[in-house]
């Protein structure tokens, strides 16, 4: 199998050098077994490094050079503990562990945020939000909205409708150069929002792309002003007038939010009208009607963001993965022909695409789609792990990036290898099981894990057996992820799609 890429070799050698010139010796956390990074400046600590877009490249380098796959890193006032020690996370994430929190680093953003664009601060949506009220009823909304049978069934219906519009976009496409990170995005937004909504959002078709990019300048923007040490946006005048980045931000949000509410509004009339609740959007109207108008809307868009970006990016890195390795795509195609040689798979044969499946999970544990899952710990009684406390309102970043990349656990960890999860093992040969956690989890891990895997198995199959893929004129053949809030690959992936 292939080296990891030379070009990401040079690029984690010249953050070492840098980190390096900044080094000092690195300090134990107060009386604790967990090492601190090195490299921390009086006032902002670590900060310059510990921000978006290549924040994972630099936490990556901390840890090959200390050798520990867990350290504290200063961050403003902030000092959250890094995670890629998989024995921590499994702690971390435990049942009752006390850590359900959403880190402290992104509550004030969102607070803020929330205010300029809903009028609402306290409406902060299901995946950062926190407290009974506005994270455990918007979490019951969208696991009764998302996982229910009747739901399942028919989201793969609709999964599998969209997997051939993408198919006739990509045969129209000639064999001509395409980014399908591009593709997948607007796919995999139809697709949350006819189930998230019961409304076709159009954007495969490039009739209504604007959402989707409005969402893509949206994370841009969440991870410019969360990766910033303090929230300089407060302090513009008159507030929050003198903060590029995050204007731009709340511009983007009050757009997406006119884009959104009149598909909220209709869910709302059909209910008022008697229809039956079926969709995420209806359980929120239906379930908790005590919710704000804000509230409502700010979970929609954020059950649209955590829903679409996530899986194409996934599918972006998996086929530029894939696009320089031509036996690999044969040994795809073969696989899928021979589980559905009438046609398409569907979601009853995703149980016999054993390779598709590990090419995927190698992909996301070496290119994480949420490389950082930030909790904070809510319990009154400290927390102790390894020698180390933590009280109330510390703060962790789990990072399944960090995990899928720690040498200590995984053979050959940086070698893009899928046979490593052909032995049946949900973290293949990893020698820790919580090792491989692209989805977090616990009370906070994805809702939408299973339908994003059939999504993902079902997309990335229609590819494969329908194309060859080649990459386009000038595009790297290796990954060059780059953090928003979520990672992507940099200026997309472009490349030749031929029918077969
Ligand atoms: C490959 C695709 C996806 C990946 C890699 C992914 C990954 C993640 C991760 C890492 C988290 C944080 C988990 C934690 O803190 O333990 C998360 C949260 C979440 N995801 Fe996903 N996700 C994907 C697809 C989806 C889809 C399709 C949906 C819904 C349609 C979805 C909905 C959510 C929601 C609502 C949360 C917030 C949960 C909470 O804070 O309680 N995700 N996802």
């Amino acid at each position: 199998m292939l080296r990891p890429p030379a070009f990401a070799a040079r690029r984690l050698r010249a953050a070492a050098r840098r980190r390096k010139s900044l080094a000092v010796a690195a300090p134990s956390t107060d009386g604790s077994s967990i090492p601190t990074a090195p490299g921390r400046l009086p006032l902002v600590g670590h900060a310059l490094n510990f921000k978006p877009p290549k924040m994972h490249e630099y936490l990556e380098g901390v840890a090959r050079d200390l050798d520990a796959w867990a350290f504290v890193a200063h961050f403003g006032p902030r000092t959250p503990v890094v995670v890629g020690d998989p024995a921590l996370a499994q702690a971390l994430l435990a049942p009752r562990s006390g850590w359900t929190g959403r880190s402290a680093a992104v509550l004030p953003f969102f607070r803020d945020s929330s205010d300029a664009i809903v009028g609402d601060p306290e409406a902060q949506g299901v995946a950062f939000a926190n407290g009974h009220f506005h994270w455990g009823l918007a979490r019951k909304a969208s696991e009764d909205g998302l996982l229910k049978t009747s739901f399942v069934k028919r989201s793969h219906a609709i999964i599998k409708d969209k997997a051939a519009e993408l198919g006739g976009i990509l045969r129209d496409a000639g064999g001509a150069p395409v980014d399908v990170q591009t593709l997948f995005a607007r796919t995999a937004l139809d697709i949350v929002g006819s189930l998230a909504f019961e409304a076709d959002i159009g954007s495969a078709a490039g009739d209504k792309a604007e959402l989707e990019h409005r969402l893509k300048a949206i994370f841009t923007g969440i991870g410019e002003c969360i990766g910033a040490p303090l929230p300089y946006w407060r302090w513009g005048f008159p507030a929050p007038a003198s903060a590029p980045a995050y204007d731009r931000y709340v511009d983007n949000g009050k757009r997406l939010v006119e884009l959104v509410r009149p598909i909220v509004d209709a869910r709302r009339e059909a209910l008022a009208a008697g229809a039956e609740p079926t969709c995420f959007v209806d359980m929120l109207l239906d379930e908790a009607p005590a919710y704000s108008d804000a509230e409502v809307i700010w979970n929609a868009t954020q059950i649209l963001g955590a829903g679409y970006d996530t899986t194409s990016n996934t599918l972006a890195f998996t086929t530029l993965l894939l696009a320089s390795r031509p036996e690999l795509q044969r040994a795809l195609r073969d696989e899928v022909t021979a589980a559905a040689p009438a046609g398409a798979v569907g979601a009853d044969d995703v149980a016999k695409l054993p390779l598709l499946n590990a090419v995927l999970k190698e992909s996301m544990r070496l290119y994480p789609a949420a490389p950082f899952l930030g909790r904070l710990y809510e319990k009154d009684e400290a927390f102790a792990y390894g020698g180390a406390t933590f009280e109330r309102n510390a703060s962790a970043l789990v990072s399944p990036y960090l995990l899928g990349r720690n040498a200590q656990v995984w053979p050959d960890a940086l070698e893009f290898r899928p046979e490593r999860f052909l032995g049946g093992q949900r973290a293949g040969d990893a020698s820790h099981a919580y090792a491989w956690l692209p989805f977090g989890f616990g009370a906070r891990g994805c809702v939408g894990m299973k339908l994003a895997m059939i999504e993902a198995k079902l997309l990335l199959a229609g590819v494969v057996a329908d194309f060859h893929m080649e990459l386009a004129p000038g595009q790297s053949p290796e990954p060059d992820p780059v953090l928003a809030l979520t990672l992507s690959n940099a200026g997309g992936v472009h490349l030749a799609l031929t029918p077969v």
